[in-house]
């Protein structure tokens, strides 16, 4: 684990509202595994923040956040320039992806989410299996990472809600089409996405019997399992998404409890926008 001195190398900014950063983290790129995340902290009074590694280069020793500006912290975040530094990164966090040679993925991404699954159909796709991704997108404006995704991927249909790009509609429709006209067998679903969208993926595939594969995006705090801030229902059970995910089994998830417990922040998120807004 590696928590001090982090160099921004590089900052892009791949569509509105969502900046890559390319971060100086030789320990966590020794060891970081695809479905890996870190809890970074911009300076000393500042609140901690969860966020997947998307991609990481050991020889470099650099690691790859893609941020979506949703509030405060990842606000203040996007402002940070190359060469700044952020006070500390708490890494590799979570349990690895379990990838294996299983036939057929699909793996399902909307928004920024699609950053998260790069890394996973990346690796579904180093151990051989053939790889339909399915890229969703308010508008095409949106869509970002097109060129990595149609790299690691044997097919890519893209959606956009406005109809400005691809399909005009719901990522998770193309899924449905797929398994509707049964003309592949698909072996396995990896889905990373807003919950909902995640929730409409578990329900698709629920009556098909596909494993279903989500990542779930809990209100994280220490990220080490003793906070209890990010626990979920899963197939019954309490599981702390920090060491026991943050990817579970989507025919398991108590997705009502998530997106309840999700919520439970939002007056205080808002003041503390307003507080950052008026400087
Ligand atoms: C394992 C994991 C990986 C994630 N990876 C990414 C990523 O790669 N890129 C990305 O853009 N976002 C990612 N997120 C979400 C990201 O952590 C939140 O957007 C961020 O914490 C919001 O903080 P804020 O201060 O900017 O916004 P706030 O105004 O504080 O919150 C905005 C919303 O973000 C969520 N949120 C707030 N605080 C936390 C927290 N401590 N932990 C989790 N969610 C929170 C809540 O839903 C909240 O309503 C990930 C979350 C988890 C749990
Ligand atoms: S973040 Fe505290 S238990 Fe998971």
């Amino acid at each position: 684990m590696q928590t001090k001195n982090f160099a921004i190398l590089e900052k892009r900014t791949l569509a509105s509202r969502i900046v890559l950063f390319r971060i100086k983290a030789p320990l966590i790129a020794r060891k970081c595994q695809p479905g890996q995340f870190v809890i970074l902290r911009l300076n000393e009074k500042g609140e901690r923040i969860p966020l997947t590694i998307s991609e990481y280069n050991r020889e470099e020793g650099t690691i790859t956040i893609v941020v979506q500006d949703a509030g405060r912290t990842t606000h203040e975040l996007s402002l940070m320039e190359e060469g700044e530094t952020i006070e500390d990164i708490l890494g590799p966090l979570g349990r690895p992806t379990d990838i294996k040679k299983v036939g057929t993925v699909v793996g399902v991404g909307g928004g920024v989410g699609v950053a998260l699954l790069y890394p996973e159909i990346k690796a579904y796709k180093e151990v051989g299996n053939r790889v339909i991704s399915l890229i969703g997108a308010q508008n095409k404006d949106l869509l970002f990472f097109q060129d990595k995704i149609e790299a690691v991927s044997d097919k890519v249909i893209y959606s956009t809600d406005d109809g400005s790009f691809g399909y005009h509609g719901f990522v998770t429709e193309l899924l449905k089409e797929i398994l509707e006209k049964g003309e592949e067998k698909i072996s396995e679903v990896i889905a990373i996405g807003p919950i909902p969208m995640m929730r409409v993926v578990a329900e698709i595939t629920r009556p098909y019997k596909v494993k279903t594969i989500v990542s779930l995006n809990p209100i994280m705090v220490d990220g080490t399992g003793m906070c209890g801030s990010c626990r979920v229902k899963v197939g019954g059970q309490t599981k702390f998404a920090c060491v026991d995910g943050p990817e579970f089994d989507a025919h398991l998830v108590d997705f009502d409890g998530l997106m309840k417990r999700q919520k439970r922040f939002l007056e205080e998120e808002k003041i503390s926008l307003q507080y950052q807004q008026r400087g």
